[in-house]
Formats: structure tokens, C-alpha cells, sequence
């Protein structure tokens, strides 16, 4: 029974956002233009870090893979959606449902893992500044990343199996704007509990302790700074880890909102906009507010500059 019912399943509609049709065209370009600024801000970092032999610390190397993982993150869901805004039709095909969520929840999960390794590194930086480079070797750097991706794809592949058990009605409609997990398992019409437990145990586990591992170390940094010497110092600080937990605060906050949190009474619309916070915001936002006040990144790009134009 169950191969046929998936047989029977080849497409899923997408019904995308929930946007009157005579401002369809001010989205399109809207979302168009965040796409574009979250492709060039990210890239332009990932090829600095690269380019710049200043920058081969692990504090950068963290920051090219957050990088990495938000371009590739806003690329798994951005384009789709472009796209469907303009096709009269907006499907996606069974397979192609899934693959999109297994990316994902891949780019997704490491973005939460790295967003934790960095907390961490300003965390030694900052509170042990004498022992940083003996605690945050390139060694440990290449082991929170390799342990980061090693447990972002079990994680995202045990959803994606578990989904592909279930059973969904032909044409089923998804009420979202990319394959969303629960969403879909919405749409089943199997048995999904064992689906919401793993979803709420690995959730608890992928989630909420990378994001009080990362108030943790803010905390720590917080009062370490209180003990430092001058008033500009903790100026400096704060807006730094403040503008770093605005960002991680609204990544964190909408995705445990959405999957662990999910109350009955929230309506498509707001879901959808909580969804666009974390898939389409951070990932544009995060360059910038880990960049910005950075003089050496700046210093990098100055440098960069003067050299291609003494090459010409
Ligand atoms: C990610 O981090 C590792 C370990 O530090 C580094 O070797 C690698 O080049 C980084 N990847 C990117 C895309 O920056």
C-alpha cells in the first residue's frame, strides 16, 4: 500500500507567500535584491579571508565558513521562491521536495553550530586573551568545523528519511514558501508522532543548547569586560557582542519559535514571516553585522583593492 500511494506522488504545489498579486512585483525585486546583496556580501567575505594571509586565523576561518553556509543556506530556498513568483504553476517535485529540505536542514544546522564555535572563540579571546592561541589552535578550528558538518548531516538525514516514510495525497498543497519540515509533515497522512519527537529531541539538542552555549559566552565576555580597565573598551564590547546577539537572537528565536514552539493559533501568515527572518534575513544580515565594525576586514579590502589596481 505504501508503494503505491508513493508512486502515486510525484509533485507537491508550493503555494509560496501570501502576497496580494498587485504588489507581487515589489516582492519579486525586493526579494531578488536581498538574494543578490546575501550572494556578493558573503562571497566578497569568503574570497577576502581567502586573499588576505592576515586573515588566516581561526576567528576568520569560522567567519569564511559561516559565510559559506549562509550562502549556500539562502541558495536552497531563495531561488526557488524567485521563481515562483513568476510560474503560473508553482510546483516541485517529490524528490526535489526532499533534497530541499535535507539542504536545508544541512546549511541550517551548520549555521547554528558555527554560530556557537564563534561565540566561543570571542569567548576565549576575550576572557583568556593570554592563553587564545594555544586553546583556539587551527587544529581545534578544523575540529569544530569537520564536528559541525559530521553532525549537521546525520541530523539532516535522519529527517529527510523519516519524511520520505511518510505518506502524503497527490497535489498536496504546501502552505509555505520552500519544503518546510513541518509544514509538510502537516500535509501527511500517516502517522507522524515519531516524526514531531525526533523533530522536538534533536531540535532541543541542535537548538536551544548551541543558543544557551552562545548566552553563555556573551554573558562570560559581559562580565569579564565589567573587570577591564577603561570605558572605551566596554563601549567597544558591547556594541560588538550586541550587534553578534541581535543576529543570533533572531536566528535562534524564529527557528525555536517555529519548531518548538509551534502553537495552534499561529496563523500561515505569520509562520511564513517568522520563516523569512531566519532564511532570508540572517543569512543576508550576518556579513555585514560580523564585518562591519571589523577594521581588519576593512583593512583587508583596502588591500586587496590597492593590489589589483597596481596589477592593472
Ligand atoms: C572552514 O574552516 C576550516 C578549518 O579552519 C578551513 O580549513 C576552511 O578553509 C574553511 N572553509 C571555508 C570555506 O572558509
Amino acid at each position: 500500500m505504501k508503494g503505491r500511494n508513493q508512486t502515486l506522488l510525484s509533485e507537491f504545489l508550493l503555494l509560496g507567500l501570501p502576497i496580494q498579486p498587485e504588489y507581487e512585483h515589489l516582492f519579486y525585486a525586493l526579494f531578488l535584491a536581498m538574494y543578490i546583496t546575501t550572494i556578493l556580501g558573503n562571497m566578497l567575505i569568503i574570497v577576502l579571508i581567502q586573499l588576505d594571509p592576515n586573515l588566516h586565523t581561526p576567528m576568520y576561518s569560522l567567519l569564511s565558513n559561516l559565510s559559506f553556509s549562509d550562502l549556500y543556506f539562502s541558495s536552497v530556498t531563495m531561488p526557488k521562491l524567485v521563481k515562483n513568483m513568476q510560474s503560473q504553476v508553482p510546483s516541485i517535485p517529490y524528490a526535489g521536495c526532499l533534497t530541499q529540505m535535507y539542504f536545508f536542514l544541512l546549511f541550517g544546522d551548520l549555521e547554528s553550530f558555527l554560530l556557537v564555535a564563534m561565540a566561543y572563540d570571542r569567548y576565549v579571546a576575550i576572557c583568556f586573551p593570554l592563553h587564545y592561541t594555544s586553546i583556539m589552535s587551527p587544529k581545534l578550528c578544523v575540529c569544530l568545523v569537520v564536528l559541525s558538518w559530521v553532525l549537521t548531516m546525520f541530523h539532516a538525514l535522519l529527517h529527510t528519511l523519516l519524511m520520505a516514510d511518510c505518506l502524503f495525497f497527490q497535489n498536496s498543497v504546501i502552505p509555505h514558501f520552500f519544503c518546510d519540515m513541518s509544514a509538510l509533515l502537516k500535509l501527511a497522512c500517516s502517522d507522524t508522532s515519531i516524526n514531531e519527537l525526533v523533530i522536538f529531541v534533536t531540535g532541543g539538542i541542535i537548538l536551544v543548547i548551541p543558543f544557551l552555549l552562545i548566552i553563555v559566552s556573551y554573558a562570560r565576555i559581559v562580565s569579564s569586560i565589567f573587570k577591564g580597565p577603561s570605558a572605551q573598551s566596554i563601549h567597544k564590547t558591547f556594541s560588538t557582542c550586541g550587534s553578534h546577539l541581535s543576529v543570533v537572537s533572531l536566528f535562534y528565536g524564529t527557528v525555536i519559535g517555529l519548531y518548538l514552539c509551534p502553537s495552534a493559533n499561529n496563523s500561515t501568515v505569520k509562520e511564513t514571516v517568522m520563516a523569512m527572518m531566519y532564511t532570508v534575513v540572517t543569512p543576508m544580515l550576518n556579513p555585514f553585522i560580523y564585518s562591519l565594525r571589523n577594521r581588519e576586514l576593512k583593512g583587508a579590502l583596502g588591500r586587496v583593492l590597492c593590489k589589483k589596481k597596481i596589477s592593472f
